[in-house]
């Protein structure tokens, strides 16, 4: 193999952190993102993987329920670390328990606010938005057997002013997740 901590990214979206990884770990002497999965075959993460050289390998939402398959996939890559990046099935518990504290997620709020049940995408920053608060961010954390409950690594805000709509809310949350994502992976990965 590559000698170097495999990461396998998974994605189900247009995959802008997912670049961002990419980007970051390109030529890293002791990280490599390995493979991209996915359960969206339409997902743009796949076209991005394509350009960019990396292996993507696509599963059905099904495959995502039991896990088994999934699992035998990453143990074969060899894989070490999983980055959620955007992935909206839940985690089976195979593969947590198979990677304990190995599995990174990305959240766009402050957690353990606006976290849980449909707080995903565009729903996250209206919520808090609708809620009038000061503050957002996004939460950098492990994944454990509850949704957006794992051990905090680290979170990053930044001000919200009261002309903010969600669009702009949502941007500002966007720029820090492609400023701190991949280095706070790093650090956590060789620390
Ligand atoms: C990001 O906001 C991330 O925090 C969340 O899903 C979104 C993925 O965006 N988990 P992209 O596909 O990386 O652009």
């Amino acid at each position: 193999m590559n000698g170097k901590i495999n990461i396998a990214i998974f994605a189900s979206g247009s995959g802008s952190n997912a670049a961002c990884l990419i980007d970051y770990f390109n030529e890293h002497p002791k990280i490599a993102i390995r493979t991209i999965v996915s359960n969206n075959a339409q997902a743009y993460v796949l076209e991005r993987a394509k350009n960019n050289g990396i292996a993507s390998q696509v599963f059905k939402n099904e495959d995502f329920v039991s896990g088994k398959s999934v699992l035998k996939f990453l143990l074969h890559e060899k894989i070490d670390y999983i980055v959620l990046a955007g992935f909206l099935r839940k985690i089976p518990d195979n593969m947590i328990d198979n990677f304990q504290n190995k599995i990174i997620n990305i959240h766009p709020a402050l957690l353990p606010k606006f976290g849980g049940k449909g707080m995903y995408g565009i729903h996250v920053h209206e919520a808090v938005k609708q809620a009038e608060e000061k503050l957002t961010g996004i939460t950098i954390h492990l994944v454990d057997r509850i949704f957006d409950n794992g051990k905090h690594i680290a979170q990053y805000s930044c001000e919200i002013e009261d002309t903010d709509t969600v669009e702009t809310i949502a941007q500002k949350v966007q720029a820090l997740e492609h400023r701190y994502f991949a280095p706070t992976v790093e650090k956590y990965i060789l620390c």
